[in-house]
This record gives structure tokens, C-alpha cells and sequence, in this order.
């Protein structure tokens, strides 16, 4: 009898064989990326958010943005035509959890920072249809009336800093001054303004 029969024709050993020949595949695949510094250390420039533009963070999050708008460019030609350099792993370091996406009900905001001015974001989050006629997006003119919780944006800096993210204790210390008085509007569009900036190779 041959070798491999005596294994094919043991359904015990066939198992044992399969876990070990999976594992062994996997593991080849997952452990690299361990030591990929490329996908775990920041890009050149790449800043934690302050405490305006991560309270504006969780304003997009809370509204559902992603569930329309993708932020990853991928490396394909029709795409870095359209939105600029393709998103690297090293821009989303910092964010917890990222919000890559994969629905584009709308276009990709990856880099939608500074390509408009801060009106145009107002107006647009306003009511899109008064910048954009045709546009399906949701308008959110209660994003002008509501303040940002002061009191709880040092706790979400400590947090992120526990996670990592190298905030300073000045940064904590000065998170809740930083965003008293401001609405949920102001916060949103630092945080658009913000988006992919750091690699500053355009459309
Ligand atoms: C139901 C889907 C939908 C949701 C939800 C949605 N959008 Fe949009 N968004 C669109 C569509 C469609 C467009 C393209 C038309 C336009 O510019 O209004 C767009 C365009 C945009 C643009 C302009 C992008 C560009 O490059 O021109 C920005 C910025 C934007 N949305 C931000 C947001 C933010 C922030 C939120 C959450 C508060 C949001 N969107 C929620 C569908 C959506």
C-alpha cells in the first residue's frame, strides 16, 4: 500500500492532516505581516487628530457618512484620476476604528480635504441641494444646533492615547477649551477639511 493511502483512507489522520497543512498556509500568509512596519507605522507628517477634528470624527460616525461615502482610493487608474494619490495603510494608523468603507452611494472622501472651502461644507451639509441640485444626500441642518459635549473630549484623547495615538498631556489638558462653543457643524467640516491632507499629491 502506498504512503498517501494509508492517510486517505484514515479519516482521523486526513483530519489532522488538513488542520496541519491549513495552519501551516496560514500562518505563512498572517505572520509577515507582523513585521510589516509599512502597514503599522505612521506616514511621513501624519498628526493625531485634534480635538475638534476627532469630535468631528465621531459626528461622521454618528450620522452613518460611511454607509454612503468610502475613504480608500484604491491603486487603480480610474480612481487616482478622479481623487487624487491612492490611500496608503500608514494614514489610518491613528484611526480607531478606520473608516475605509465600502459603499459609494457618494464619491470617496479620502481626499476631500481642503478642496472645498469651509462654506461650501456648511452649505452643502446644510442642504446639499443648495450646492449640488441633483444630489440624494441627506441634509443635516441640526448639525448647526447641536454643541459638542466638552466635558466628555479629554476622556476620548486618553482613550486614544492608551490605544497608542501619541497625544500629549497638553493636547488632553486643552481638549475640552478647544471645542467649547462649538457646534457639531464646526466639527465635522475640521474633520472633512482634514481628510488625506497629509500626502499632498492631487487630482
Ligand atoms: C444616502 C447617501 C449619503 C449619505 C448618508 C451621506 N452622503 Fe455625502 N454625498 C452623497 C452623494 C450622492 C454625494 C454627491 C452629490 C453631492 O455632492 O451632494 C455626496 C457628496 C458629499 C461630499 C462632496 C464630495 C465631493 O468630492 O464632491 C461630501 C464632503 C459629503 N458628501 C459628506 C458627507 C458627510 C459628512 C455625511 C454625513 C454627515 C454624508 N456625506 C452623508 C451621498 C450621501
Amino acid at each position: 500500500m502506498l504512503k498517501h493511502e494509508i492517510i486517505e483512507k484514515n479519516i482521523g489522520l486526513m483530519v489532522i492532516g488538513v488542520i496541519f497543512a491549513i495552519s501551516f498556509g496560514g500562518l505563512v500568509e498572517i505572520v509577515p505581516l507582523f513585521n510589516l512596519k509599512e502597514t503599522t507605522e505612521p506616514v511621513e507628517g501624519l498628526k493625531p487628530y485634534t480635538a475638534l477634528q476627532l469630535e468631528g470624527r465621531d459626528v461622521y460616525i454618528k450620522e452613518g457618512c460611511v454607509g454612503c461615502h468610502s475613504q480608500m482610493i484604491r491603486p487603480l487608474r480610474a480612481e487616482v484620476e478622479r481623487y487624487g494619490h491612492y490611500s496608503v495603510a500608514g494614514e489610518s494608523v491613528y484611526d480607531y476604528p478606520f473608516l475605509w468603507g465600502s459603499k459609494r452611494t457618494g464619491p470617496d472622501l479620502a481626499r476631500v480635504g481642503e478642496r472645498y472651502s469651509d462654506e461650501w461644507h456648511r452649505a452643502h451639509l446644510y442642504n446639499p441641494r443648495d450646492v449640488v441640485p441633483a444630489s440624494i444626500m441627506p441634509a443635516y441642518p441640526h448639525l448647526n444646533e447641536n454643541l459638542i459635549d466638552s466635558a466628555v473630549t479629554p476622556k476620548k484623547l486618553e482613550a486614544l492615547k492608551t490605544l497608542g495615538v501619541p497625544y500629549t498631556d497638553e493636547d488632553i489638558a486643552g481638549a475640552s477649551e478647544a471645542v467649547q462653543g462649538k457646534t457639531e457643524m464646526d466639527a465635522l467640516v475640521a474633520y472633512l477639511q482634514n481628510l488625506g491632507t497629509v500626502i499632498t499629491q492631487k487630482r
